[in-house]
């Protein structure tokens, strides 16, 4: 496995929130209530980007049609829609990135 940095811990805190791309990845990081969570950075419904989403009770809402995914496990609140991509986030030194298969 190979760790891919996303950020540097300090520049984390609540209500961050930064898509990022890295190895032909893209993600979404937020912060809530000291959670981090990385996330798919693209509605899987319909491709809308998710960062001016709102958050409520650790679901993160689509702006465009206001489908609910947990940030948890991905999972769409009804199960109508594919679910989000989720990654663990690894912490190396100072910084916080995922694992992603070596090539
Ligand atoms: S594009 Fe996200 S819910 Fe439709």
């Amino acid at each position: 496995m190979r760790f891919l940095a996303l950020e540097k811990l300090i520049n984390l805190h609540d209500g961050y929130r930064r898509a990022v791309k890295v190895d032909q990845i893209d993600v979404l990081l937020l912060q809530e209530e000291g959670q981090l969570y990385i996330v798919q950075s693209r509605c899987p419904h319909q491709e809308q980007p998710l960062a001016q989403g709102d958050v409520e009770n650790g679901v993160l809402y689509c702006p465009r049609h206001q489908y609910g995914f947990s940030l948890q496990t991905g999972a769409h609140l009804d199960g109508m829609c594919e679910s989000l991509k989720t990654w663990t986030p690894v912490y190396e030194g100072n910084e916080v990135g995922i694992l992603v298969a070596s090539t």
